[in-house]
């Protein structure tokens, strides 16, 4: 079951957190600001039994998944597609869901593009070591509209 992380969480999402994301991890205070609700836009999800999570930001009409992530041994058995689907069930009349990935992570976007994200810009020497960010989107709109087709 995905749900909304508690203060409970955190040392599991701390240590998710370094194994998922390495170098770039966000430190323990900052995952525990997000889960205990300093962040108000923020939104953090887990899974209640299998190592996996989901950071995301609903402002306005946009969501941006800022982290997803599962325990390295439990990749490729569906997780992340429903953390992912977690998020986007969250976002309630939202126009999109947006995201930033590194070009050299061939995972994460064969993930992505799995899961109907399309590039619409590129961030060249984004990361510290040079390597450059894609912007990623799903339009979540063409989605609902197409799903009124033939009724
Ligand atoms: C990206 C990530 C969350 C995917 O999680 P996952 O649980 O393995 O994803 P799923 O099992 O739901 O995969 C769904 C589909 O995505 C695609 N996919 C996922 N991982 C892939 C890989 N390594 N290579 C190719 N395709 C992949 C496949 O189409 C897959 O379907 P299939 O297994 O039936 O072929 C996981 O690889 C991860 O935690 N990576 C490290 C953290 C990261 O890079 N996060 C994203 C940037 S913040």
């Amino acid at each position: 079951m995905i749900r909304a992380a508690a203060p409970g969480d955190v040392d599991r999402l701390v240590r998710l957190e370094s194994d998922c994301q390495g170098v770039d991890a966000w430190s323990p205070q900052l995952v525990s600001d997000g889960v205990t609700g300093a962040l108000p836009t923020i939104a953090w999800l887990i899974d209640e039994g299998r190592d996996g999570y989901a950071v995301a930001s609903y402002v306005d009409d946009v969501v941006e998944l800022q982290r997803i992530g599962v325990d390295p041994g439990l990749r490729r058995s569906g997780l992340g597609s429903r953390l992912l689907e977690a998020v986007v069930d969250r976002a309630e009349g939202a126009a999109r869901v947006l995201l930033e990935v590194r070009e050299d992570n061939a995972a994460a976007r064969a993930f992505y593009a799995a899961h109907d994200f399309a590039e619409v810009h590129r961030r060249p020497r984004y990361y510290r070591d040079g390597a450059t960010a894609l912007v990623l989107q799903r339009d979540l709109r063409d989605e609902r509209d197409g799903s009124d087709d033939g009724e």
